[in-house]
């Protein structure tokens, strides 16, 4: 059942527009809609013409929308990191963690797992209440990360639930060989050891969010007609196939824009494809939304949860 849509692409294709406009598309045919922007540098709530904030706000009936605090979002993740772990290392209060945890704000990886944490948040806390949640993405470089990262880290965790198992295995061995040694205080058995805990109920979150993107997901890349879009859009479709992420929609906006040749790659031409014209005067209220005519792309993401195709 696809209950989520994504809409991936190149900065300044339209992605904002094409989930503003397909959000209240959706939320004025009946559906309950939540709309969830992902981006940093958000504009949703200018789209709207709403002021928003991280917590649901509503846009009018049926249609609300939030644009995540990302920077927030950070702050929990190493706050958690944190506490997490002085409670599993009793000798972690020996070392001086805070300097640590200052480097790793920016370190790679962390801004990723901020958004995954979020959109894990939206999809526990806060999709029951919906029919649909619509997730308007951030550029195509964090998005790919944050997509790619529930598979990457579950390798990572696998492994080093090997490892543990691996030391788990050690300590029993010492301790059967010698029940006076100094690993016999520690945790030789699986069911009691809290790194072992912890690495299976991230495994366990991990593989929720994997499954979201993989199977509950109409994920849909909006291209201009141009060759830079169209060249991102194929490298998103690589990338997401490596992470066994389909591709549903293929939303081609600003059609007629400008009167430069350019074609459509052969390997895009089997994605179901929705044209939006550009729009000369531009866009600047919520009823302008309507002149982007998502029809036939509500009704493919309607039908596509229908029958659950992966
Ligand atoms: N079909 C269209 N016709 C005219 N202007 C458009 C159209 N789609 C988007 N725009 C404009 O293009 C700019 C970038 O759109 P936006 O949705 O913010 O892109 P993205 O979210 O991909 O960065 C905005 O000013 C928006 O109003
Ligand atoms: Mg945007």
């Amino acid at each position: 059942m696809h209950s989520n849509a994504f809409f991936l692409g190149k900065g300044g294709v339209g992605k904002t527009t094409v989930s503003a406009a397909f959000a209240l598309s959706l939320a004025r045919s009946g559906k309950k809609v939540l709309v969830a922007s992902l981006d940093p540098a958000h504009n949703l709530g200018d789209v709207y013409g709403v002021k928003l904030f991280d917590k649901p706000v509503p846009v009018e009936p049926n249609l609300d929308a939030l644009e995540v605090d990302l920077a927030a979002w950070v702050e929990r993740y190493l706050e958690e990191s944190r506490s997490e772990l002085k409670a599993t290392y009793s000798y972690a209060g020996t070392m001086n963690l805070d300097s640590f945890f200052d480097i790793m704000k920016y370190s790679p990886g962390t801004e990723e797992y901020a958004v995954l944490w979020a959109i894990e948040h939206i999809h526990c806390e806060l999709s029951a209440g919906y029919d649909v949640v619509v997730f308007d993405t951030p550029p195509t470089a964090l998005s790919l990360r944050f997509l790619a990262m529930p598979a990457i880290s579950n390798l990572w965790v696998a492994e080093l639930t090997k490892l543990r198992e691996r030391i788990l295995q050690r300590r029993t061995s010492i301790t059967r060989v010698n029940p006076e040694s100094a690993v016999a205080a520690s945790c030789v058995d699986k069911a009691d050891d809290k790194v072992y805990g912890r690495l299976g109920s991230i495994r366990k979150r991990l593989t929720v969010l994997s499954d979201l993107f993989s199977n509950e997901s109409y994920v849909a890349v909006v291209i201009n007609p141009d060759h830079l879009s169209v060249s991102e859009a194929l490298r998103i479709k690589e990338e997401l196939e490596k992470i066994d992420i389909p591709l549903s929609g293929l939303c081609v906006n600003k059609r007629g824009v400008s009167r430069a040749a350019w074609t459509m790659d052969h390997r895009l031409s089997k994605i179901r494809s929705f044209d939006f014209d550009f729009l000369p005067g531009g866009l600047h209220e919520r009823e302008d939304l309507r002149t982007i005519d998502t029809k036939d792309l509500v009704a493919d993401f309607l039908a596509a949860g229908r029958k659950g195709r992966k």
